[in-house]
């Protein structure tokens, strides 16, 4: 079965597809991960974000790994580093609209991820994956969220803290306010880019987050999996 879950910046996603990798033995996909990799690199190499052809090169020739780390979380390796830690920086976040936008890096990135998808049992979340990725993914969701709901989400996972457990965790609210602006304007970028912007597909299942707990966005999740295998 392929799961594709797409949806913006701090939607709950990643959380909720590590959750039902775990339940339902899928390989987790998180393609946000590999154009944060590739954003990476090229602040590492000093590569403008915005030279098309220098990023292009770099994510053509990007050897990218998912491994799972002792406590059974998943790590991401770029040309054999560990980059697991590095690619969750504000540094990163500032770039990583930038680079996603560029065709060169959404070929090479789209190439890689129907490759790990090809054996079949994945759950894959990004912006693109039920609209371009895997256009024939047997259940697609889009997940959302209220603006403030993910800032606060993202907000918590930065200080520490699990969101999806600790729904009333104490956060920065400077820090809040400052994510929040981000995740704003990273929206507007996502979703207005010429190429494979962030939009619905229309098979997707829309599920707003805002007021549901974790369990109850998995529940749902799972319940239309249920469905295809039981239809
Ligand atoms: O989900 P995330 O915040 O880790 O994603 C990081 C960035 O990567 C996000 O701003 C948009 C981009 N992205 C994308 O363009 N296509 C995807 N399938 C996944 C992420």
């Amino acid at each position: 079965m392929i799961v594709a879950i797409d949806g913006p910046a701090g939607s709950g996603k990643s959380s909720v597809a590590r959750r039902i990798a775990k339940e339902r033995q899928l390989t987790l996909l998180d393609t946000g991960a590999m154009y944060r990799a590739i954003t990476w690199e090229c602040l590492q190499e000093g590569i403008d974000p915005t030279d098309e052809s220098a990023v292009g090169r770099l994510a053509d020739q990007a050897h990218i790994d998912f491994g799972t780390a002792a406590d059974g979380s998943q790590t991401v390796a770029l040309n054999g580093t560990d980059v697991t830690q590095q690619i969750r920086t504000p540094q990163v976040d500032q770039n990583v609209s930038a680079v996603s936008a560029i065709h060169e890096v959404r070929k090479a990135m789209v190439e890689l991820q129907r490759q790990m998808g090809a054996q079949g049992d994945v759950i894959a979340e990004g912006r693109d994956i039920g609209t371009t990725v895997f256009p024939n993914a047997d259940v697609k969701i889009f997940l959302t969220a209220s603006p403030e709901a993910r800032a606060f989400r993202r907000t918590a996972q930065r200080e520490g803290m699990d969101a999806a457990i600790q729904a009333d965790a104490q956060v920065n609210a400077r820090e809040q306010e400052k994510i929040l602006q981000d995740l704003i304007r990273r929206d507007q970028l996502d979703s207005s880019r010429a190429e494979s912007p962030l939009r619905q597909a229309e098979d997707a299942h829309h599920i707003d987050s805002s007021d549901l707990t974790f369990d109850q966005v998995v529940s749902q999740i799972e319940a239309l999996m249920d469905e295809v295998t039981n239809a």
